[in-house]
């Protein structure tokens, strides 16, 4: 890493604790971290997240979240050092090997897809991992950019989509595209609630 970017990630490390970001920050970021963080810290229903990917820019986001238990998940080694004090050196596909089933309040895997996670079988196996882990009633956010570059296949052809419901998120809708350059798009989905009487794979 150069030396600039140390300086800038030391500088993003030791301010944002003091409330100063150095971070240009596009429409997608500013709507992730204004308006969807602050709904899930708020909600007393939500006490366990699963953010998966991290880098430098997400270092803090486990202070975003005090009053959570925030869990982190990448795939490279190298980034571990931004994740949350809970943080798994793993890859997605493997969600279901470290928790168990329907235990997550929520889960967020927001710029993956097409940034690494581009394999269709990968992405099925996260789907369904996140759906097996997620409690009934979970909120799973899946953001992606819907630009050829990062949109390995169209995700209408992800069948592990297809179990989750789509949710009105407060203030967003149930489907947000947040920045008109990125095409970031945000999808806001749960996990059915089973009513009483009726079993899991109905
Ligand atoms: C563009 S960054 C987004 C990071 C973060 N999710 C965010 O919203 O800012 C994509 C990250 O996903 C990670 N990644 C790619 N494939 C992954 C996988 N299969 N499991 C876990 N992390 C993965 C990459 O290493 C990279 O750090």
């Amino acid at each position: 890493m150069s030396p600039i970017k140390s300086l800038r990630i030391l500088l993003h490390r030791m301010l944002m604790p003091l409330g100063i970001d150095t971070r240009k920050l596009r429409s997608d970021r500013k709507i992730l971290e204004g308006t969807v963080f602050p709904v899930l810290e708020n909600d007393p229903n939500i006490q366990s997240i699963l953010f998966v990917g991290c880098d430098w820019y997400t270092l803090h986001y486990g202070a975003l979240f005090r009053q959570k238990r925030f869990i982190t998940i990448e795939i490279n080694p190298e980034l571990a050092r931004y994740g949350s004090e809970e943080h798994h050196i793993d890859s997605c596909e493997n969600i279901p090997r470290l928790f168990p089933s329907d235990s997550l309040d929520c889960c967020i895997l927001n710029g993956v897809f097409g940034f690494g996670l581009n394999e269709r079988a990968a992405m099925e196996a996260t789907l369904a991992g996140i759906y097996g882990t997620l409690r009934p009633g979970g909120w799973f956010l899946f953001g992606w950019n819907d630009l050829p570059e990062h949109r390995p296949f169209p995700i209408e052809e992800l069948v592990g989509l297809d179990k989750f419901q789509l949710r009105e998120f407060p203030g967003l809708g149930s489907i947000y595209e947040s920045d008109p350059i990125n095409r970031h798009r945000f999808h806001f989905y749960t996990k059915q609630k089973i009513e009483s009487g009726e079993s899991a794979s109905s």
